[in-house]
Order: C-alpha cells, then structure tokens, then sequence
C-alpha cells in the first residue's frame, strides 16, 4: 500500500512540473514552498540560509513531498545565474518562479544610507532580471511558464519610513507590467502580488496599528495568481480597500496617509 502510495505521489509530481521559490527559507517563501510542495509540485527553494532549507526541505520529503533546496546569494549577479543554469540542467526549465526573496532597511529617507539603498535595489529588483535572463529563453522556447512577482503594497500606495524599499518594490512591479505586454502572446505569464503588512522576520521589530497578516495568507494568494494570473493582487480586505482608494482617488489617499501616518505608520520596537 504503501509503494502504491508513493508512486502516485511520484506521478503527480512528474505531471505537475518544478516551481522556484526564491527567499524560500522563511516567511512567505517558506510557506509557499511548503504549498506548493503540498500540492504536488517539485518544489524548489533558494536563499542564503542553506541550513533553515535543508531542515524544511527534508521535513517536507519526510511526508513523501518532492522538495529541493540550493544556497545562493542572490545580491550577487554571477552566483544567480550560475544557480538557474544549474536549476535548468537539474530539473529543466520551471513551470514557474515565485520571485519572493527580498530585503527592507526600514528606516526613512534621512537614516536609509547608499549601502542600504544598494542592498534594496540589488535584491528587491534587479536579481529578478537576472533569473528572467536564463529562464525567459527557455520558457519562451517550451511556449509557457509563469512567473510571480512578490511585491508589496508600498509600490502602489505611498507610505512613509520606507522610500527606498518601496521604490525598488514599484521598479519589481513596473518591470512586470511592461514586460507583460512583450511576451502576451509567447504562452508565458507575468503576475504581482502585492502583500500589506505581514507577520514575518522582515517585520519583527515593527510594531503597527494595521494588524499583521500571516505568511500563509500570502502564499494561498500566490497559489491562486499561479492559478489565474493577473496583476496588483493583494491579501486582505483592508489593503484591497487601500488599494483601491489609491487607484481612484490618488490624491485623496495620499493625503489622508500624510495626516494619519503618525497613527498607521510602523514603529520600530525599542530592543
Ligand atoms: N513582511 C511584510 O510585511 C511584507 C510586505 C510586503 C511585501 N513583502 C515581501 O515579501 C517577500 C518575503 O519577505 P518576508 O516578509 O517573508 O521576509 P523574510 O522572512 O525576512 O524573508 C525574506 C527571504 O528572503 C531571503 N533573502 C534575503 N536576502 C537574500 C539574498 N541576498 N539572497 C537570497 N535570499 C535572500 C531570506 O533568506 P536568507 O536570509 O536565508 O537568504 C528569506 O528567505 C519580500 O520580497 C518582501 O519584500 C513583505
């Protein structure tokens, strides 16, 4: 009973291709890998911490789950492109990436030094690029794919105390947008998901009015986007409605959060 188990498990497996999920060794990464892992996808983590993905992944291959882990730094161009190349000839070209991995100084403009600015742009928007640039050709070549931009809600709607983050997040979303329109007619999806406040390690020292939502609401929408792709999705009634808000009524939204922000803005916990 058991091996029948197992290779029905095997088959769904081979049937529902690989899945990349960067910045996969906590957070929201981690639980969508987790997801997609539970759904019956080879699923596919990258980050730094290579210890944190080995514990997840065997934990999820214990359960009979196909689960793969690489470590790499993703800030550095050259170890990126070698990890995909190697993801590619390991595993052939994945039927999506969740681009997830990212990095937030939050601090305001004043105390957000270069290194911290670099740091942000570096990670949030141009190693995506670098990804696209060994996965796109082939996706292009099998004529699908998908590929699943993490952004954040900050990259729509302007809160204050984190303007370098937001505007590596609005790049992220740009990029996402435009190149959609390249490839509309190659097979080949491009999706945003934009989270709100989120209860991970990135928002630990913060605390805030705005209830932090879980990983798990993250990932369960990134699961739906991979499913119906689409644009500037985001979790969570209060930050549709914010969401929303900005869309029609920009300046409005703009000035309610100016007069506001001393109530909705984050606060860094004192340690
Ligand atoms: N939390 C929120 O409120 C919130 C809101 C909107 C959007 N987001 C976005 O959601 C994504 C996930 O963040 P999270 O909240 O889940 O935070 P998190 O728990 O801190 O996760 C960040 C992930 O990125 C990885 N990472 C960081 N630097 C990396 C590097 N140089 N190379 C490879 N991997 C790296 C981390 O792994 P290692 O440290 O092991 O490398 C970790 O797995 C980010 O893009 C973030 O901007 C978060």
């Amino acid at each position: 009973m058991r091996s029948v188990k197992a290779s029905r498990s095997q088959k769904r497996v081979e049937d529902a291709g690989c899945i990349v999920v960067t910045g996969a060794s906590s957070g929201i990464g981690e639980a969508t890998l987790r997801l997609f892992a539970a759904k019956g996808f080879k699923a596919i983590g990258i980050a730094r911490r290579g210890q944190k993905l080995i514990t997840i992944t065997d934990q999820l291959k214990r359960s009979g789950l196909a689960a793969y882990w690489y470590e790499c730094d993703l800030s550095d161009k050259t170890a990126t492109t070698r990890v995909s190349e190697q993801i590619l000839v390991e595993h052939g070209c994945p039927q999506a990436v969740v681009f997830n991995a990212g990095v937030s100084a939050n601090k305001n403009f004043s105390e957000n030094n270069s290194s911290d600015r670099l740091d942000e742009m570096t990670l949030n928007y141009l190693s995506p690029t670098w990804m696209l640039d060994v996965f796109l050709p082939q996706a292009q070549k099998r004529r699908s794919g998908h590929f699943l931009a993490i952004g954040s809600l900050a990259a729509c709607t302007s809160f204050p105390g984190n303007a370098t983050y937001a505007a590596s997040k609005a790049a992220l979303a740009a990029l996402w947008q435009s190149i959609e329109h390249e490839y509309a007619h190659a097979g080949i999806s491009f999706s945003t998901v934009l989270p709100g406040l989120i209860e991970t390690e990135m928002t630990e020292k913060l605390s805030a009015w705005i209830p932090k939502r879980s990983a798990q609401s993250v990932a369960d929408l990134i699961y739906k986007t991979f499913e119906k792709p689409g644009m500037a999705k985001t979790n969570g009634v209060e930050n549709q409605a914010i969401l929303t808000m900005t869309r029609l009524f920009p300046e409005t939204t703009q000035n309610i959060i100016t007069s506001l922000q001393s109530f909705i803005v984050p606060k860094r916990k004192k340690s």
